[in-house]
């Protein structure tokens, strides 16, 4: 509790290109949940050098992200939104909580296996620890809730069981946060590939929606997306393609599946794709036009990444004071 409110923690990384995917599994719902908590959000540049990056396109896609973030309706004088890599307690507890953590558990995480086939040649230790990172973000703020998508559910789960074994040696250290997937939206599919994730490493550009895409851009890839050949809007497994469709459309417009079905009641797939294209141009220009303007404000987003970052540190190391005392490093002498 911070102020009598309960504390939000999510994060995202900045390597590649934003999609539809993370506004809708994430960020879209945190600028719902930023009223009801305390929040802190990061641009989990940490993360991202578990995969090799260009450093100055790194430095340019963390800026970028932080000033989406605000883009999308964040205010960072309510919102903390720093760089993870500007508050060094999250590498610190990381440390700590690796000694917390076994191998067997890291060991089954898919994310790592997904990532360390496709990075053959360079699967390192971060990598395999990258999860204690994430469990460390969210256990230095002490957060409540933690809005994802439904691909973090493994690292959320590791991230309770870490923090209810340390409380079990050590008493009630770490809040056990909950994860919080929104109701539509929590795993947008491939457009191309509907079994698959939409996800911003995919090599078809086709197969996802950029947030920066403009709309005849966005319309073109909605009007190919993959569906099948039932001829029926329905939403139902059998037909993922559709409803992947009908997920977007009500994430986008509030909409239930039902109502959404009930509304396109003898249409066809065309019409569908369009009114889906629409529905998502109109979410998708205002956040451009908005970020498009932020970004001309260097000394607004210097402001916002120096006095956030203060407040962050300043949270981080009350909880890592805490549990450093707990597993026995001296006190400073001062
Ligand atoms: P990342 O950067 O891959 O994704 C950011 C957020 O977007 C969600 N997401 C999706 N949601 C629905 N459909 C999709 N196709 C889709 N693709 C991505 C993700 O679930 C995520 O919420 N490890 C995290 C970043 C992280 C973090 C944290 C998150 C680091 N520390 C602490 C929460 C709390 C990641 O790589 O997300």
């Amino acid at each position: 509790m911070i102020d009598g409110k309960k504390v939000l923690y999510s994060g995202m990384q900045a390597t590649g290109n934003l999609t539809l995917g993370n506004y809708l599994g994430a960020l879209k719902n945190w600028v719902t949940l930023s009223d009801e908590y305390e929040c802190f959000y990061g641009v989990v540049d940490m993360h991202s050098i578990t995969v090799r990056q260009d450093p100055a396109e790194l430095r340019k896609r963390a800026r970028n992200l932080l000033t989406l973030y605000i883009a999308a309706g964040l205010d960072p004088k309510k919102n903390c939104i720093y760089y993870q890599s500007h508050v060094s307690g999250h590498a610190e507890l990381a440390w700590i909580l690796n000694c917390y953590t076994y191998m067997g558990e890291l060991n089954r995480m898919t994310q790592f296996k997904d990532k360390s086939a496709k990075h053959a040649d360079n699967i390192n230790a971060g990598l395999f620890t990258y999860p204690v990172l994430m469990a460390s973000d969210i256990l230095l703020y002490q957060a409540d809730v933690v809005p994802v998508g439904i691909d973090q559910r493994q690292h959320l789960e590791l991230t309770r069981d870490v923090a209810e074994r340390f409380n079990s040696i050590y008493g009630d250290v770490f809040t056990v946060p909950e994860a919080y997937y929104g109701k539509a939206g929590a795993k947008i599919m491939s457009l191309q590939n509907p079994e698959k994730k939409m996800s911003k490493s995919d090599e078809n550009p086709n197969a996802s929606i950029y947030l920066m895409d403009d709309p005849d851009t966005i319309m073109r890839k909605f009007k190919r997306a993959v569906t099948d050949s039932e001829a029926c809007i329905c939403y139902r497994d059998e037909q993922p393609g559709v409803r992947n469709l009908l997920d977007i459309y009500c994430a986008c417009t509030g909409k239930t599946p039902d109502e959404a079905v009930a509304e396109f009641e003898g249409k066809g797939y065309g019409d569908l794709k369009v009114a889906v294209g629409e529905s998502v141009v109109s979410v998708l220009k205002p956040l451009q036009d908005r970020y498009a303007e932020l970004s001309k404000d260097k000394a607004y987003i210097d402001s916002v990444i120096k006095e956030n970052a203060e407040k962050a540190n300043y949270y981080a190391m009350k909880t890592l004071r805490k549990v450093q005392k707990k597993v026995g490093f001296p006190e400073k002498v001062r």
